[in-house]
């Protein structure tokens, strides 16, 4: 799929067929998703790839908005390592990127996705270190949850804002 068609028809997919997800595709999935960039190229993501329906349900409860990893037969949790961190602060901006390159990837392979936000909400960041065993310096941002869509999308309606497009000064 082309980038800019890609980038204009992804939507957020939140039912799913209850069909796995290969694990060769949610390794390639996140392997193109590292391709982002980073501040200093300093990479600093953990990823948790996870396809266990008991974990998937632990990570429902933490958020009244994740719903969708109830009935999604993967996730990917996005994780800022700080450890890994030259320039400190950029880790959300560089793990965003790297969500984002993981949605259209998906999307690009006819399959579909939604962002459920954990960082910078205290008691989901401490609900999902607790489910999946992160240590302190780990810090998880996003929960992508993925699939085959049961459902047709709509496109989305239209998003370009002239008003909020400012040249060269305010
Ligand atoms: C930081 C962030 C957090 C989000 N959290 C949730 C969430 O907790 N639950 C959910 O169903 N969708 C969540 N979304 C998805 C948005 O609701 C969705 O992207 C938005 O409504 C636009 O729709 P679209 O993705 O179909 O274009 C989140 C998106 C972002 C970027």
């Amino acid at each position: 799929m082309e980038a800019i068609v890609a980038i204009r028809t992804r939507r957020s997919v939140r039912a799913f067929e209850p069909v796995p997800v290969p694990r060769e595709v949610l390794s390639e999935l996140v392997g193109v998703a590292m391709y982002a960039p980073s501040a200093g190229n300093q990479q600093p993501w953990q990823l948790v790839l996870i396809d266990d329906r008991q974990t998937l349900d632990n990570l429902s409860r933490i958020n009244p908005y994740g719903g969708a990893a109830k009935v999604a037969p993967a996730g990917v949790m996005i994780c800022g390592d700080t450890s890994h961190e030259r320039f400190p602060g950029f880790w959300v901006q560089d793990c965003s990127a790297l969500t984002q390159n993981l949605l259209l990837a998906i999307h690009s392979k006819g399959l579909g996705a939604v962002w459920t936000g954990v960082y910078p909400l205290d008691e989901r960041v401490r609900g999902a270190r607790v489910v999946l065993g992160l240590p302190e310096h780990v810090i998880p941002m996003a929960l992508v949850l993925l699939g085959t869509p049961s459902r047709k999308t709509q496109e989305a309606e239209d998003r370009v804002r002239p008003d909020r497009i400012h040249w060269n000064h305010w």
